[in-house]
């Protein structure tokens, strides 16, 4: 019998949609576990690697990409992610370090699933052998009227999935139905009444029952 590795990291995902204020929660959660003596390394998809920039090349519209193109390249994107051997997510985890991601496969589930077969999607990442399953994934639920109005303000250019607010309530509904279907995932739902420091508490007291 092989001995578990107990000194495993955490993998913690966050997703929400566009203007959500995943980023602020990321941060705090960080912040909050560097304080606590753990090692913790935040990342994001998609990725800094070269798939990250053939992605973002489709997302800002330069390069048309088919549904399953995109679907098949966020996939890639998230391999390279896990297997990348300077700070791919499944050494970090094993030396002991937390990963906190920005987005991962739920993000795939609700976005590409509005374009393509959902069941394919979800099938080929979570039966890759090389996408590691998150402890935990954090779903910050906050009203699209809000998510549109900080889409806004931010200004800049607008990516091909942030530009409406019927897509953002479109992938609110989409990200419901994924959690529906998803059985074996550890999805806590974050309800975003409340100052960005109280929601970051209910977080960090939720972890506990993830760890390890
Ligand atoms: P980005 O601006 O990098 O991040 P965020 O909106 O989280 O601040 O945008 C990433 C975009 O990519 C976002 O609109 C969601 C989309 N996306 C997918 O469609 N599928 C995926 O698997 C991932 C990881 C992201």
């Amino acid at each position: 019998m092989t001995k578990e590795n107990t000194n495993r990291g955490r993998f913690i995902v966050f997703e929400g949609l566009d203007g959500s204020g995943k980023s602020t929660q990321i941060d705090l959660l960080c912040e909050r576990l560097k304080k606590e003596g753990r090692s913790v390394v935040k990342t994001a998809e998609p990725t800094m690697l070269t798939t990250g920039g053939i992605i973002r090349d489709a997302l800002a519209g330069n390069y048309q990409r088919s549904p399953e193109e995109l679907s098949a390249l966020f996939l890639a994107d998230r391999i390279a992610h896990n297997v990348n051997p300077k700070n791919g997510i499944i050494n970090l985890l094993s030396e002991g370090t937390d990963v906190v991601c920005d987005r991962y496969y739920y993000s795939s589930f609700a976005y590409q699933g509005m374009d393509c077969d959902i069941d394919w999607v979800i099938d080929m990442n979570i039966k890759c052998p090389s996408v590691t399953k998150p402890d935990v994934c954090f779903f910050i639920d906050v009203p699209t009227e809000i998510c549109k109005e900080r889409v806004d303000k931010r200004g800049g250019f607008r990516e091909i999935f942030e530009r409406e607010q019927n897509t953002l309530e479109r992938v609110r509904a989409k990200y419901a139905e994924v959690f529906r279907k998803l059985e074996n995932e550890n999805i806590v739902l974050i309800n975003s009444e409340g100052s960005p420091a109280d929601i970051a508490k209910v977080i960090y007291s939720s972890l506990p029952q993830f760890a390890l």
